[in-house]
């Protein structure tokens, strides 16, 4: 995307941001509460207006593009809420997914429903129960698997760990190695630098709406140990 700007009323959140994710590359967006994170994920998938600037995907211009018509473009995103039908079954959740994942990309599906679905053992059990009786772990979960079926090449995903035992986060982390290393592009908006470091190469650090400071390849490590940067920009 280059120099978006968005906001909500007479409120400018994003001013002039500009970030990148390259064909398979996992990239993290970290940055304080507040900074304009998931304001920036809303934009991307059409849920808020962008009021500058451009999103182009593979070439696309998707600038203004509805949520319903990304996975036409290889887009999936799980958003910060889940936005899951509670009052469906994992199952139905799932198979909504799948019929528009299938839409998009025909015969030439990147994940099927058994792939999906044995990534998340926990989901397979709980096929048949409404997702609003799920713990929040396996809630998130339903909501990668559903992202998955939309068949994307790049994820976005707004702070999945957030909230989450311990040992959810393990299992979710192993998820978004395994599809790391399947090729898929990851833009992880996350607020644990220890959790992001884990698992992008690079980074874009956000603040008061702005890009401030980029974190290269390679580069993880000594931002990580540079308290000074670390809260100057994380707080
Ligand atoms: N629906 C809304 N209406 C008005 N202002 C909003 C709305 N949503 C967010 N904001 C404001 O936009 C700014 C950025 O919020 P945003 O949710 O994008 O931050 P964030 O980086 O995702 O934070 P967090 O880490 O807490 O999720 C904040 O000042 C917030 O108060
Ligand atoms: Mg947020």
């Amino acid at each position: 995307m280059t120099s978006l700007s968005a906001g909500y009323g007479a409120l400018t959140v994003l001013r002039d941001v500009s970030l990148k994710v390259g064909d398979g590359e996992a990239v993290a967006l970290v940055g304080a509460n507040g900074a304009g994170k998931t304001t920036l994920v809303r934009t991307v998938c059409g849920l808020l207006r962008a009021r500058g600037g451009r999103i182009v995907k593979n070439g696309s211009d998707i600038t203004a593009t509805p949520a319903h018509d990304l996975a036409q473009h290889g887009l999936a995103v799980v958003l910060e809420n889940r936005r899951l039908f509670g009052e469906l079954s994992v199952r139905e959740n799932l198979i909504l997914a799948e019929t528009v994942g299938r839409k998009a990309r025909g015969a030439d599906m990147r994940f099927s429903w058994d792939e999906v679905t044995a990534l998340f053992p926990v989901v397979k059990e709980r096929m048949a129960s409404p997702v609003e009786l799920l713990s929040g772990g396996q809630q998130q979960m339903v909501a990668i698997a559903r992202a998955l079926l939309l068949q994307p090449d790049l994820l976005i995903m707004d702070e999945p760990s957030t909230g989450l035992a311990p040992k959810v986060v393990k299992d979710i982390l192993l998820v978004i190695k395994a599809l790391r290393e399947r090729g898929m592009g990851l833009l992880l908006i996350e607020q644990n630098v220890g959790i992001a470091s884990e698992i992008t190469d690079r980074a874009y650090v956000m603040s008061v709406g702005s890009i401030v400071h980029e974190i290269g390849p390679g580069e993880w490590q000594s931002f990580l140990t540079d308290e000074r940067l670390v809260r100057a920009y994380l707080g």
